[in-house]
C-alpha cells in the first residue's frame, strides 16, 4: 500500500480497541435484553461499525439480538468549513419503523451528515433513535447534535485509517493517523 500520505499515529490499534470496549459495555447496559439495529453510516463507519457489533457479543447480558444494516449519506455543494448539503446516496433496508436503531459513524464532524440522517431516520417511526461515533472532533462543530455515545475526541488535523480516507484511500489501515504534512486536503 501506498504510504505516502501517512503522518504520525494519533490512535493505536489498542488504543482503538480498548475505547470500543468501553463503548460496548455502556450500550450493552443501556439496550439489555432488547434487539438492536446498528446502522453504519457508509463508509466512513465500516471498520467501526464490524468492530462494535463483535464488541457486543462479549458483553454479558446485552441486547437481546443484534442486526447490522448500513446507510450512505453524500455531502456536496461547499465542503469544508461551513455548508454542504447532505443527501441520501444509499438507503437501508426495507423498515426501521419499531425498531432501536444505533446510528454508528465514524466521526462526528461538522455534524451536518448526523443532522441530516438523524431528521430523516426519525420521520421513519423508530421505537429509538441514538447516535455512536467512534471519534469526535467538537471543534469544527457547525450544528448542534447530540451524540449519545461519543468515543474519543481528536484534534483539529486531518486524520486517515480506520474508516477514515484521504481521496479513497487508507480506510484499511488498523490505526489512526495524522495525513502527513505538506498534503493538501
Ligand atoms: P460532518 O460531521 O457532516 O462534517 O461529516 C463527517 C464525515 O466527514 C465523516 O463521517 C467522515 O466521513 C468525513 N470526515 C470528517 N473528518 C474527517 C477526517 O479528518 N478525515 C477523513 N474524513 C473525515
Ligand atoms: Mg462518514
Amino acid at each position: 500500500m501506498a504510504e505516502g500520505a501517512i503522518g504520525p499515529t494519533l490512535y493505536s490499534q489498542a488504543e482503538i480497541a480498548a475505547v470500543i470496549e468501553r463503548l460496548a459495555a455502556e450500550i450493552a447496559s443501556d439496550y439489555r435484553g432488547k434487539p438492536l439495529l446498528l446502522l453504519g453510516v457508509l463508509k466512513g463507519a465500516i471498520c467501526f461499525t464490524a468492530d462494535l457489533a463483535r464488541a457486543l457479543v462479549r458483553q454479558a447480558d446485552g441486547p437481546s439480538e443484534i442486526m447490522v444494516d448500513y446507510i450512505s449519506v453524500q455531502r456536496y455543494g461547499s465542503l469544508g468549513s461551513s455548508g454542504g448539503q447532505a443527501r441520501l446516496a444509499m438507503d437501508c433496508g426495507p423498515s426501521i419503523a419499531g425498531a432501536n436503531v444505533l446510528i454508528t459513524d465514524d466521526i462526528a464532524d461538522n455534524g451536518r451528515t448526523l443532522q441530516f440522517l438523524q431528521t430523516l431516520l426519525r420521520e421513519r417511526g423508530p421505537a429509538s433513535l441514538r447516535t455512536c461515533t467512534l471519534f469526535d472532533r467538537p471543534a469544527r462543530r457547525e450544528v448542534d447534535v447530540p451524540i449519545d455515545y461519543p468515543g474519543i475526541v481528536i484534534p483539529n488535523v486531518f486524520a486517515i485509517g480506520y474508516g477514515l480516507d484521504y481521496k479513497e484511500l487508507y480506510r484499511n489501515l488498523p490505526y489512526l493517523a495524522e495525513l502527513r504534512e505538506g498534503i493538501t486536503v
